[in-house]
């Protein structure tokens, strides 16, 4: 039998990519949508539908499951910060997790494995040099303290997992979806200005690797939190460097005044603005190796598509 691997938010950027991987590899997918009438299954890719909201779920969607991915969540980028949507932005994360795992003790189920998605984030949103690693203290901001609560609903998936893992992801690089098209569009136009100070790092990765990184998870018997960023991330003066230089543009402009993003967006601009180094030693020390270490080969292959 082929390991039956259930995804929340399997619809997403994330999702989309390690479904084709996984079944590529022979799993078989089950994704837990809000809306599964938008979707047509094959053998190997199963829609269910659940509501946290609502505390509804399609039970049958964890018969003979092996893990369960954790990828359900309101995006963090696509709407200003109000009280209201962030209250979206924890609950799709912290309340559908905790409803999942109370769904599966009062039911008496159990997988090998859990795997949550987490966010560097958890870092702070603040600028300087200093490496961090996976125990360096979090952040005091509303995205560091809601990444520390939806890790530790992570951990407490421990009550019906073997295994629990978490992926501390940074921004991920995808040619036509989340947050790359919408950093390079002003290079296509010319504008080659750095945001902000240009000082802050982006701790980015391609698309393909956090997809293989899931599934390495799935491969290994590893647990803990590992950070899921490129072993180089580069300041994002350096970014608009190397991306105008791959598209043949002058850099750089002078920068956009962060004052400026800070009114159009409100506080979410701290994803754009600030930035530290992080290591992701961690996961290369367990043997996971990066198809796209350095930003110059990701560029190559996102703007080639
Ligand atoms: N992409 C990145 O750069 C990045 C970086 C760091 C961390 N992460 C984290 O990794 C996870 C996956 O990221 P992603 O980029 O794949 O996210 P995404 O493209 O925004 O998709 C997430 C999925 O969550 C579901 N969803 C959206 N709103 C929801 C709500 N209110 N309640 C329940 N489910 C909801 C949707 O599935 P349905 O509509 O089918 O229900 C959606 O397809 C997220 O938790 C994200 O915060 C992503």
């Amino acid at each position: 039998m082929n390991p039956v691997i259930v995804i929340t938010g399997g619809t997403g950027l994330i999702g989309r990519a390690l479904t084709g991987l996984l079944v590529r590899k022979q799993y078989r997918v089950r994704i837990l949508t809000r809306f599964p009438e938008r979707y047509s299954g094959t053998d190997a890719v199963s829609y269910y539908a659940w509501d946290w909201t609502r505390r509804r779920i399609d039970g049958r969607v964890f018969e003979g499951a092996t893990a369960l991915v954790h990828l359900a969540g309101a995006n963090i980028g696509a709407q200003r910060w109000t009280e209201d949507y962030k209250a979206l932005i924890a609950g799709s994360r912290i309340l559908s997790l905790a409803f999942l795992r109370d769904f599966m003790m009062q039911n008496g189920v159990a997988v090998k494995h859990f795997i949550g998605a987490s966010a560097i984030g958890y870092y702070g949103c603040v600028t300087d040099d200093c490496q961090r690693i996976e125990t360096d203290p979090p952040g005091t901001d509303f995205l560091a303290r809601l990444t520390v609560r939806w890790e530790e609903t992570s951990q407490s998936m421990q009550a019906v997992a073997r295994r629990v893992s978490i992926l501390r992801t940074g921004v991920v690089l995808d040619a036509r979806q989340g947050a790359f098209p919408r950093m390079i569009r002003p290079l296509r136009w010319g504008l080659t200005s750095p945001l902000g100070s240009g000082r802050q790092w982006l701790d980015w990765i391609h698309i393909d690797d956090i997809a293989r990184m899931y599934l390495f998870m799935l491969q290994h018997p590893l647990d803990g939190t590992f950070n899921a960023v490129s072993p180089h991330p580069v300041t994002y003066r350096r970014f608009v460097q190397i991306a105008a230089e791959r598209m043949g543009r002058p850099c750089c402009m002078p920068p956009v005044p962060g004052v400026l993003l800070r009114w159009l967006t409100g506080p979410s601009a701290c994803l754009a603005l600030e930035g530290v180094p992080i290591e992701s030693k961690k996961i290369r020390n367990a043997g996971f190796v990066f198809r796209y270490p350095q930003l110059e080969g990701a560029l190559k292959d996102l703007l080639s598509v």
